[in-house]
């Protein structure tokens, strides 16, 4: 298994990279979906399309991405035994967050879709910088792997 892995270490690098890259696109997208669902009146057609949108790309973006950067990314870390470096560790942790993060937005948008405002505008553009500052730390532990 492991050989195998290792011959096909580059491809998997390159799938991971492609659906972190898909997976980070719909974690931006979503909080802004719920800024404008935000601003729509609970219970209007407007909130009811905001609700569609939100559905659509958790379940053709946003969760297929997920488990896919999932499996690869420990395929990955199988083929280079990253188990005990501490780099791997702290960008487990990240992405952990990073995966509670995601389903609290997804369990937040069926909230509001209906009609719920748990959270401000201004709360919502706030926890829409998560991903981001999550993205940013674990592509330096992963790239540089300075412990
Ligand atoms: C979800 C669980 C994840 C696991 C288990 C995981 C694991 C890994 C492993 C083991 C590698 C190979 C490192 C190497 O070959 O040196 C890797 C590469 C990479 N990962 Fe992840 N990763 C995950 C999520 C993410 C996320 C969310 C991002 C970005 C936001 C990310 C960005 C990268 C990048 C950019 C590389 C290529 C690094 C390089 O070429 O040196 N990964 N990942």
């Amino acid at each position: 298994m492991h050989e195998y892995l290792a011959t096909i270490y580059y491809w998997l690098k390159a799938a991971h990279i492609l659906f972190v890259i898909f997976w980070m696109a719909g974690l931006f997208m979503l909080p802004r979906q719920l800024v404008y669902m935000h601003a729509s009146a609970p219970g209007s057609e407007e909130e009811a399309l905001w609700a569609r949108r939100s559905r659509q790309l958790g379940k053709v973006i946003l969760a297929p991405s997920l488990v896919i950067v999932w499996v690869v990314g420990l395929l990955l870390a199988m083929t280079i035994g990253a188990w005990d470096q501490g780099w791997f560790h702290a960008k487990l942790l990240l992405v952990v967050l990073l995966s509670g993060y995601h389903g609290w937005m997804t369990g937040l948008a069926r909230k509001m879709g209906e009609g719920a405002r748990p959270l401000s505008e201004k709360q919502l553009r706030i926890v829409n910088e998560i991903p981001g500052i999550v993205a940013a730390l674990v592509v330096v532990l992963v790239v540089v792997k300075p412990f």
